[in-house]
């Protein structure tokens, strides 16, 4: 390692203060330093070398040898805790269940969508983007794969088409940056995709008509609130949006699950993810 004289001199008061030191202090002194700067220099090529992401062909790889639910399976499906131990039955639903019950007893800890929620609240935007960013990622408690899809038609019986629109196809949109919106590609996907992963020509073709669109700014908004370097420690809650609910959720009087709708049974899979049948 090279010594910066100067550097070295002036860190230690200037050549007045050097020139009173004995040499037992200035060869402390010395070593003192270069520890300093080797501490430094290990930190910026640590932070030069290019972090190391998985190939798409590691990740299956990977898969190949999983047990247990597949990666696309929502949580709910998953009898084991992290510590491979059961996590017993999920909370008891009512015999009328709404959204916020939901939220309380199958989203929970919703913390992402609430996160994704409170920055649209506090940046000022329309209440229909809002409640898309508190839906957006829901359904991943029941279903990973195609979340989009899966989710706006989850909610289609019960909130406007701009809302169900911004929902589907914010998936597609988290693949594709768009400077306008200050969105990136997110860093994660490198790892969670493979860092030569290309969105398949399904998503291509849903990018190019999301793109042209009239709504494109909705889904667009939800990707720009869908981020995951919020303070983790920051309290969030569902109680800032039960007005917003209110006034864009048709909940409906029997229930969620109960109300034949097109996506009651969804809604009651979410509800008894036990049943065999
Ligand atoms: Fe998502
Ligand atoms: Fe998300």
């Amino acid at each position: 390692m090279e010594i910066d004289r100067r550097a070295f001199i002036t860190s230690l008061g200037g050549t007045a203060a050097v020139a009173l030191m004995t040499s037992e202090e200035k060869a402390d002194a010395l070593e003192h330093y270069m520890e300093e700067r080797l501490d430094e220099l290990v930190l910026q090529q640590q932070g030069s070398t290019p972090p190391d992401y998985p190939t798409m062909a590691e990740i299956e790889a990977a898969n190949a040898k999983r047990t247990g639910v597949r990666r696309g399976a929502g949580n709910i499906f998953n009898a084991s805790g992290r510590d491979g131990q059961a996590r017993g039955l999920l909370p008891a639903m009512s015999n009328r269940p709404t959204l916020l019950e939901f939220f309380e007893k199958r989203f929970a800890p919703a913390n992402h969508v609430l996160q994704s929620a409170t920055r649209a609240l506090k940046t000022g935007m329309p209440e229909e983007i809002v409640l898309a960013c508190l839906l957006h990622d829901t359904v991943l408690t029941m279903m990973k794969v195609d979340h989009g899809w899966w989710g706006a038609q989850l909610y289609e019986p019960y909130v406007s088409e701009r809302i169900t629109f911004a929902i589907r196809y914010h998936q597609t949109l988290r693949f594709y940056p768009d400077d306008k919106f200050g969105y990136e590609y997110p860093e994660s996907y490198l790892r969670t995709f493979g860092e030569d992963y290309k969105p398949e020509p399904y998503l291509e073709q849903t990018y190019e008509m999301v793109r042209k669109h009239k709504w494109y700014d909705a889904p667009r908004l939800v990707t720009v609130n869908d981020l995951y370097s919020f303070d983790p420690n920051a309290k969030v809650s569902i109680d800032p949006f039960i007005d917003i609910i209110g006034r864009h959720f048709k909940q409906p009087k029997e229930g969620l699950g109960y109300d034949h709708s097109p996506t009651a049974h969804m809604w009651r899979t979410m509800m008894f993810p036990d049943r065999p049948l």
